[in-house]
Parts: structure tokens; C-alpha cells; sequence
């Protein structure tokens, strides 16, 4: 009996090394990780709300797909549809100071900022600029 005891002991310690060792280990590994890690587009991070949006300016693809798509996703009320060229060529070749406006103090039915409110002209001008990207 004694002797058993002794070796659940040994057996328990060993055990109990290995998990503290682990711990250890992950600990360690969480001290080394890199600061910053890159999200690329299709990992489940990238699907999450880009945390740094809050903090700086939104981009083009933030605003877009916030605000923008809800007409130009599908052209609706015949927005330029994003993705076709043919509904953007004529409106690219206007001049992008013109879409730039056009998208800052509304056009027709394209009400003014493309109703985000809260959005710079500088963040106006990534969603034109990311939508005429996108199209061509
Ligand atoms: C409520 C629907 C709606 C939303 C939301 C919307 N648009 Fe539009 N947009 C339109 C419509 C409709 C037109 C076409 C107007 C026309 O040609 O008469 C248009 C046209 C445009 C044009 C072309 C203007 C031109 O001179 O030909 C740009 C650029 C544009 N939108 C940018 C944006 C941006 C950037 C956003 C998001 C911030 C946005 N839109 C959101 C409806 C919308």
C-alpha cells in the first residue's frame, strides 16, 4: 500500500510538472507573439468589424460596404452598379473631381455623403475611389 501510494505520488507529481510546463509554455508564447497579426481577406478575422476603423479614418471598403452598397451593391433607383464597368465608364469619364462632389453634395437621386452622415470627404473619396476600382 505504501508503495503504491508513493508511486501515485511520483505518477502525480510527474503530471503535475507537465501541466505546470504547458502552462508555462503558453504563457511564454503569449509574451513572444507578435504585436500585430495579420488578418488576410477569407479568415474569420477579416469578416469581424476592423477594430482600428473606430479609432482612424474608415476606408473605402468600410464606408462602402457600410453605406454605399445599399444602392450601388445592386443599382438600385439606377445607381452605378458596383462591379460593372459599363454602368461606371460614362461616370468615370466625367473626372473623378466630379464624382467626388457629385458623392460629397449628392446627385439626383444619390443623396448627399451617399447617407453616411458621420463620414469625411476624405473617407467619401476612398468609397468613390474603392468602388471605381472595382469596376472597371
Ligand atoms: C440611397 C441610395 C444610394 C446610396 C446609399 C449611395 N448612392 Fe451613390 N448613387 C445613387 C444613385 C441613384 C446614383 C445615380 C444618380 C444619377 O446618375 O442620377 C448614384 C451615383 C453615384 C455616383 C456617380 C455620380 C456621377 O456624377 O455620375 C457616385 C460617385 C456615387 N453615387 C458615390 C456613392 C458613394 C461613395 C456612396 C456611399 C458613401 C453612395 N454613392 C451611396 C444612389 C445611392
Amino acid at each position: 500500500m505504501k508503495k503504491l501510494f508513493g508511486i501515485l505520488l511520483v505518477a502525480g507529481l510527474v503530471a503535475g510538472s507537465a501541466v505546470a510546463k504547458e502552462a508555462k509554455e503558453d504563457d511564454v508564447q503569449a509574451r513572444i507573439a507578435p504585436v500585430g497579426t495579420t488578418c488576410m481577406q477569407g479568415d474569420e478575422c477579416a469578416a469581424a468589424p476592423a477594430p482600428a476603423a473606430a479609432a482612424g479614418p474608415k476606408s473605402g471598403k468600410d464606408v462602402f460596404s457600410g453605406f454605399c452598397t445599399t444602392c450601388h451593391g445592386a443599382g438600385v433607383m439606377g445607381a452605378p452598379k458596383y462591379g460593372t464597368a459599363a454602368d461606371w465608364a460614362p461616370r468615370i469619364a466625367k473626372g473623378k473631381d466630379t464624382l467626388y462632389t457629385h458623392a460629397i453634395n449628392g446627385f439626383n437621386a444619390m443623396p448627399p455623403k451617399g447617407m453616411c452622415a458621420a463620414c469625411t470627404d476624405d473617407e467619401l473619396k476612398a468609397a468613390v475611389d474603392y468602388m471605381i476600382d472595382h469596376s472597371k
